[in-house]
């Protein structure tokens, strides 16, 4: 496998036809990947044991918000290695045979490898499953635990270099991990860092990196923008999910009771622009212009509502009371 640069599959770089319903467009850090402010998050696609595909979501489902999701424009796709053991990047390629219109594909290394070799074989497996010639954003999960750092990024510096992958990026880096897998790397930068941040979520906040990666050209990636579903208003005290999400604090009935008041006041800013809560969850994210969000969907329905969260703007009073209600939650919790 291999494709030699100027890249001659036209994936990777938006063009006005694929704007479509969604007008917000941003720049990924210093790359020339120009993605729409709402992507796709694709952990759930074949996910069965997080997730529980085949259960209460299938293939079907899958279809209908991959064809309505580009019919809303959004260009950008984010996959990874691990999710389903390869079976989200599989099916990802297989509806990319059907499609025309150039999407922004980003996918990441499963970074507990053992050697450089083992990289090389990862890359190459996520071509193959995905049925293209090069990955737009190469991403690295989460930092390596076996293999030096510097080994890792001089073999991502080598596959950008023979045109495999467009870009690197991180996920869940620190600021001080970040510096120094940058340092490793001779003909590319790292564009982005796609970490946890939503509205109840605020560590990127308060480490700084929110700060520091707008003033180097470093894109925020922020997954689980609806903190899994918390801020969609669905889940109360006498109704917390099942299933892996139910294992965690925020998710109790004890933390779902502590949430309430943050979920008014959002409730009530959203409904004053005719939206959901959903939907001010990632208007919020995206009042930061360095800002991305790639919410999940596990079908139809949930989609048409995110792809909805774009091109309006919660107000300053709005903002404000949000923020209260999220202080006296987060003193607590
Ligand atoms: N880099 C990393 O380490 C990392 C970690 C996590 C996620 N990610 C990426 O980020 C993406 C999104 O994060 P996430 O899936 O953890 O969280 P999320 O986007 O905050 O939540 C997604 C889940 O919330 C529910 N949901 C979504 N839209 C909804 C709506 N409009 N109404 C009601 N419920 C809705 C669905 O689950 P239910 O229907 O089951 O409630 C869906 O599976 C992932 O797909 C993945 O690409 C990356």
């Amino acid at each position: 496998m291999g494709v030699s640069p100027p890249y001659t599959i036209h994936r990777g770089v938006a063009t006005m036809e694929n704007k479509g319903r969604i007008e917000d467009i941003r720049r990924l850090g210093r790359s020339d990947l120009e993605v729409t402010s709402v992507g796709l998050g694709v952990w759930q696609w074949g996910d069965t044991s997080f997730w529980t595909f085949g259960k209460d979501f299938d293939r079907k489902d899958i279809d209908q918000v991959w064809w309505r999701n580009l019919e809303a424009g959004v260009n950008f796709i984010d996959t990874a290695e691990i999710y389903g053991k390869g079976a989200s990047e599989r099916i990802v390629g297989e509806l990319l045979e059907d499609t025309e219109q150039d999407l922004v594909i980003a996918s990441k290394l499963y970074p507990e490898k053992d050697s450089v070799e083992e990289i090389r074989k990862a890359v190459e497996g996520s071509l193959e499953r995905l049925g293209i010639d090069y990955i737009d954003l190469y991403q690295v999960h989460w930092w390596p635990p076996k293999m030096p750092i510097s080994g890792v990024m001089e073999e991502l510096d080598a596959v950008v270099r023979e045109g495999l992958v467009r870009y690197i990026g991180v996920s869940n880096f620190s600021i001080e991990q970040l510096e120094e897998a940058q340092s490793h790397l001779e003909h590319t930068e790292i564009v982005s860092n796609q970490v946890h941040y939503s509205l109840l979520h605020r560590d990127p906040e308060t480490e700084g990196l929110v700060e520091h990666h707008r003033k180097n050209g470093i894109a925020i990636i922020a997954y689980s923008p609806l903190e899994q579903g918390i801020l969609t208003g669905k889940f109360t005290p006498d109704g917390p999910p099942g299933g892996f999400r139910a294992k965690k604090p925020r998710f109790s009935p004890d933390g779902l009771r502590a949430v309430q008041p943050v979920l008014e006041a959002l409730d009530e800013a959203a409904r004053a622009h005719g939206k959901t809560m959903a939907q001010a969850s990632l208007a919020w994210l995206l009042k930061d212009p360095n800002v991305v969000v790639i919410p999940g969907a596990k079908n139809l329905r949930q989609l048409e509502e995110n792809v909805g969260g774009v091109d309006w703007q919660l107000t300053d009073a709005e903002l404000a009371s949000i923020e209260d209600a999220y202080r006296a939650y987060s003193e607590r919790y």
